[in-house]
């Protein structure tokens, strides 16, 4: 409908009401030059309306063709990616996909497929398709055909299968069998997380210091950790390993959160024998003080206290986007093997969370640890969706930031002291 005509449709309107009267108790004034102010008045409201309608129509068009608004207060890049142009564009322009050093990894069961392929279907339909980089699986036990087969019809790219050596695996047999049965049944009764489990520790113990020395890793730089059951819940619209790679990144996270303490009774003091006998290793500008500080952030209190100087601040590290150069740097070595022969990760259940967050919190500096505050991620019972309301409409992300599963909006989440003492808000400025 034009202009003209809404406009006298609305003046009929007008002039019925005039001659007709609204309603029977109220005449129409018939003073001429009343007819007129008034006439005025509404040509002046149709005016203004008009004006808000192209003012909002441009706003949302501002907000798409924007170049400067980020998807995220400490992101690198600006939403120009999103039009349909770079879409289009993209497969003539990208002749030789997969062009980082990279591959997405997965530690993963037989039994685990339908997770699998979940969390593949998520990031191929939100990053992948359009990259094709190639998936890597990882199991103490070979895998089926039937995984195969069907992990490799949901890639876009090509998929590799790698069986973990049983040295890589399998409880060392130097560990004390009395200690660690004893230590099993402590912590079932204790009620540790997971405390019970065997394997649960062989899986830990490998995440922390064994899944880089797999062979089929070699070929890489990079890698992107996935877990079965997972979700990503925005487009990426970019290449988080060229982000990485460009800005000199080795270490990028989603979600922060605090640690059982009663997971890691000893860790931060043979983290501490470590740091006195290590000093070369400890990066002059780490990360110390987000992983030990313990004033609380914003007006409320902290919800965890702990016994020593370690706040239990720790990346989920079931999201990892990381250099495995940095995993198979001396420092970060000496750092697991100083902790493995304590055999804390029998004798105790230190999670792979906690020593990769510590050991990247003080061997790296600062400004080398990424905060993927854009992309939406859940790995049950946590999520974590962008709060601003542009990058949630530009990302297509289909997330609630208010919801009570979103960690980074309660007091668990270590995500705020990652700002303050972190890297974390460095562009909140620009
Ligand atoms: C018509 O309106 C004018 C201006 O509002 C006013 O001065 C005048 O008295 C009105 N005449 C009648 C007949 O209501
Ligand atoms: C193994 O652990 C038990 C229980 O802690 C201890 O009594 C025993 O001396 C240990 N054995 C060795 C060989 O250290
Ligand atoms: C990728 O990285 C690995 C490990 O650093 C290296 O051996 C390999 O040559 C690299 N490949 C390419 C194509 O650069
Ligand atoms: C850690 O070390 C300190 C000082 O050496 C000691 O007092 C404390 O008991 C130790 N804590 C644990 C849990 O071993
Ligand atoms: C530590 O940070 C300072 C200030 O940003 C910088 O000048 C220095 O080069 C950094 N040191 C190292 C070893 O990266």
């Amino acid at each position: 409908m034009s202009r003209t005509k809404a406009f006298l449709i609305i003046l009929s309107i007008f002039m019925t009401i005039l001659t007709t009267g609204w309603n029977c108790r109220v005449r129409p004034n018939s003073n001429e030059s009343n007819y007129a102010t008034k006439l005025e008045d509404i040509l002046d409201q149709i005016k203004s309306y008009e004006q808000q309608v192209q003012l909002r129509a441009n706003n949302i068009q501002t907000i798409l063709n924007r170049q400067k608004i980020k998807h995220g207060t400490n992101a690198y890049y600006s939403n120009d990616e999103r039009n349909l142009e770079f879409v289009k564009n993209f497969q003539e322009t990208h002749t030789n996909l997969q062009h980082e050093n990279a591959t997405i990894l997965m530690l993963v069961r037989n039994w685990e497929l339908e997770g699998a392929l979940k969390s593949m279907r998520s990031l191929e339909d939100r990053f992948n398709h359009l990259y094709k980089y190639t998936w890597t699986f990882l199991n103490d036990v070979p895998f089926t055909d039937e995984f195969k087969e069907a992990t490799t019809l949901m890639a876009s790219g090509k998929t590799q299968y790698g069986l973990i050596p049983s040295e890589d695996w399998d409880r060392p047999s130097w560990i004390n069998e009395t200690k660690f049965e004893e230590n099993l049944l402590n912590s079932e009764k204790n009620g540790v997380l997971y405390g019970n489990s065997r394997s649960y520790r062989n899986m830990c113990r490998f995440n922390s210091g064994y899944f880089y020395k797999q062979k089929l890793l070699d070929q890489y730089q990079w890698y992107f950790r996935v877990e079965p059951d997972v979700e990503y819940f925005c487009d990426f619209q970019y290449d988080p390993f060229k982000l990485m790679r460009e800005n000199n990144k080795k270490y990028g996270f989603v979600i922060s959160i605090y640690e059982y303490e009663n997971t890691i009774p000893t860790l931060w003091n043979t983290t501490k024998q470590f740091m006195e006998q290590y000093p070369q290793h400890i990066h002059p500008n780490n990360s110390l003080e987000f992983i030990t500080n313990t004033s609380p952030i914003g007006s409320k209190a902290l919800a965890i206290q702990s016994e020593s100087d370690y706040n239990l601040c720790h990346f989920w590290s079931n999201f990892e986007i990381a250099n495995l150069d940095f995993f198979r740097s001396k420092a970060y070595n000496d750092y697991f093997d100083f902790l493995e022969k304590t055999g804390g990760f029998y004798y105790e259940r230190w999670g792979d969370a906690p020593v990769h967050s510590i050991g990247v919190a003080l061997l790296l500096a600062r400004d080398e640890i990424h905060h993927f505050e854009d992309i939406g991620y859940i790995h049950a019972p946590f999520e974590s969706c962008p709060t601003s309301r542009y990058t949630r409409l530009n990302k297509r992300c289909v997330c609630d930031p208010y919801k009570e599963a979103n960690i980074d909006m309660t007091l668990h989440s270590c995500v705020p002291k990652w700002w303050k003492f972190g890297a974390g808000k460095k562009f909140m400025n620009e």
